[in-house]
């Protein structure tokens, strides 16, 4: 079996910002009640980009990160809960853009636990020799499917893409990765298919396709889930959080992280937290985190990582990693 590992980042983000105090203006609250109960203060909103448009753009920075050309990469595997359509696959819509002309490309649904599902499933085609060179992508514009006078959910989310090349080898990045499913609960956070207009037809009247949530439940199972998923992994690996430069969970509220550092009595610093800039970008956070981390040199080749995500479905996973790249 091959080892696997992460040769580059990439990420990108649509220009324009919203700030609470912006969307004040729009629904009724306030940028100390989104501070305080979630930690965002801003997020990324698309003016016309879709979501393939984000995701190549990250994915171009991701090739160029790993020095390679979009030819070498012979597996693309995107992640979104905002596709640009059914068909094509967004994943295809971006082999396209970038000229990945070996590619096999397609897209998974796994919400915000979509990047970990990415790369479990990339690891099997690496590991196995089925594949040299992936490019996996979690890509979202959520701002689609928001609802934009429910002060509930549309303070919480923003736009943006991150792509990660993973390379088989015999250095071990990716040094272990769990990922799960817990469909009976699916119910908590839910968005309906959609056409082309972002509404479909209900008897006479026309529904926006909306996220909804149950807050509280996500909340608790957020908390309950990235515990436990460390845990798994630390112990899976003989390893304690002493050993982890990083933990890079899923971007989606501070208080969930506060939550899980005080669980789990672990040093808060530990915790990368980029969400008060971009709010929760669902299967993009853990990817364009990652593109933070690499581009503004919080990592070093040696430093171990593990990426937690949650989300929709419900899913859930984590992946251990051992950072190889030297700058
Ligand atoms: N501004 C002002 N007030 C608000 C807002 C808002 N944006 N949203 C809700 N409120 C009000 C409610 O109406 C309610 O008022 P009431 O007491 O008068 O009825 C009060 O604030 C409390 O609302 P709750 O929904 O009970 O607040 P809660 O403590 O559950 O916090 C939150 C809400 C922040 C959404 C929390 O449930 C949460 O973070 N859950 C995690 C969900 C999450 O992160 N989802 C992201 C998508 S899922 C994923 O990424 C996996």
């Amino acid at each position: 079996m091959n080892e696997v590992q992460i040769i580059g980042t990439g990420s990108y983000a649509p220009l324009n910002i919203m700030t609470n105090q912006q969307l004040a203006e729009i629904v009724d609250t306030s940028d100390e009640w989104i501070v305080s109960m979630t930690g965002i203060k801003e997020r990324h909103i698309s003016q016309g980009e879709n979501t393939s448009d984000l995701a190549t753009k990250a994915a171009l920075s991701a090739l160029k990160d790993a020095g390679i050309k979009p030819e070498d990469i012979d597996l693309i595997i995107l992640a979104s809960t905002s596709p640009d359509q059914f068909v094509p696959s967004t994943a295809c819509i971006v082999q396209g853009n970038i000229g990945a002309v070996n590619a096999m490309a397609f897209d998974i649904s796994a919400a915000c636990t979509g990047f970990i599902f990415a790369l479990n499933i990339a690891m099997q085609f690496l590991r196995t020799g089925k594949s040299k060179k992936a490019l996996i992508i979690g890509a979202e514009v959520l701002s689609k499917i928001v609802d934009w006078t429910d002060r509930n959910t549309c303070v919480l989310f923003g736009d943006g893409a991150g792509a990660t090349v993973l390379e088989a080898g015999i250095k071990k990045g990716i040094i272990s990765i769990n990922s799960a499913s817990e469909g009976q609960k699916g119910g908590a956070l839910t968005c309906p298919t959609v056409d082309v207009k972002n509404t479909f037809t209900k008897g006479n009247e026309n529904f926006k396709a909306t996220i909804s949530m149950d807050g509280k439940e996500i909340f608790k199972f957020a908390v309950k889930t990235i515990a436990s998923s460390i845990s798994q992994i630390l112990d899976e690996n003989d390893c304690t959080l002493d050993d982890i430069k990083y933990v890079v969970c899923h971007q989606a509220n501070f208080r969930i992280i506060e939550f899980v550092v005080r669980k789990l009595k672990a040093d808060k610093d530990k915790f990368f937290v980029n969400l008060d800039r971009y709010g929760n970008t669902s299967a993009a956070s853990i990817a364009i985190a990652l593109d933070e981390m690499n581009k503004n040199n919080l990592l070093t080749a040696g430093d171990k990582i593990i990426l937690v995500g949650f989300g929709g479905g419900l899913t859930y996973g984590a992946s251990l990693i051992e950072w190889t790249m030297n700058k």
